[in-house]
């Protein structure tokens, strides 16, 4: 199960990063990308997550983000979002980076939360640049930028489009700090996200893969736990509180 070995090397961390994926967020009731019943197996991405879908249709993907919105909404953080929360707390987790779009790491206490592909509540104008929170679902579709009345697009990145260079650089900054990295719910598959744990292994460091399923960090990881979100952080919580034997 790997949970024994992946606790030992919590414990031992000295800067310890989490790095996270849709999985994470599933047990909230968030539907991820690749899995059985992901998102990309019931929408196509060409028509939905890239800037010329949004080009082409801004309705018809401003009425697909509105309902993925509704879903964050009405989602709450889960045991694993509130676990690495509360680790931060205890200054054993330094940093999270994350691919999530869905706000939950910050709503569960988390501080300091690197969002690679930015956030589903955020919206920017296409024209002038405007950024800002959307508190509600957006009455008008597609909704309008009340600086120029320009369009507003979600404030995420879509396919073929950068990273913010910002954050990136944030994410590597950590990830050469660190001596251990927690890869929790993804599959790994999208770049440059992806390969951001194998920084933590290249420089010696340890890669511990929490996954019900295998994934693409199975022959590398120095642990695989085959054990979903919630379990993992419930085992570790439980193992930290523990006093050692
Ligand atoms: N706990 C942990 N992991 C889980 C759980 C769970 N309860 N349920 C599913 N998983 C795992 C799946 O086995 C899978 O490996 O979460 C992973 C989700 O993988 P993807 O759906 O590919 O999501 P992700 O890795 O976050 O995708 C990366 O792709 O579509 C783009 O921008 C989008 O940020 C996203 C990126």
């Amino acid at each position: 199960m790997g949970i024994e070995r992946a606790v030992e090397h919590v414990k031992r961390s000295r800067h310890l990063i989490v790095f996270t994926g849709a999985g994470v967020s599933a047990e909230s009731g968030i539907p991820t990308f690749r899995g059985p019943d992901g998102l990309w197996r019931r929408y196509r991405v060409e028509d939905l997550a890239t800037p010329e879908a949004f080009l082409r249709n801004p309705k018809l993907v401003w009425e697909w983000y509105a309902w993925r919105l509704k879903l964050v909404k009405n989602a709450e953080p889960n045991e694993a979002h509130r676990a690495i929360a509360l680790l931060e707390k205890l200054g054993l987790v330094k940093a999270v980076i994350t691919q999530n779009v869905d706000g939950l790491h910050q709503r569960a206490g988390s501080k300091r939360v690197i969002e690679l592909h930015g956030n589903i509540s955020r919206v920017k104008c296409v024209e002038c640049g405007y950024k800002g929170e959307l508190d509600e679902l957006p009455k008008e579709i597609p909704p309008r930028c009340p600086i120029c009345g320009g369009l507003l697009r979600p404030d995420v990145v879509w396919f073929g489009e950068p990273l913010p260079s910002d954050k990136l650089a944030e994410a590597y900054r950590e990830a050469r700090e660190a001596d251990a990295v927690l890869v929790v719910g993804t599959s790994g598959v999208v770049e440059p996200a992806g390969s951001i744990p194998l920084i933590v292994l290249e420089r010696g460091g340890v890669l511990i893969n929490v996954n019900p399923e295998p994934n693409r960090y199975d022959p590398v990881a120095t642990v695989n736990v085959r054990m979903t979100a919630v379990q993992f952080f419930r085992d570790l919580i439980r193992a930290l509180k523990a006093p050692s034997p």
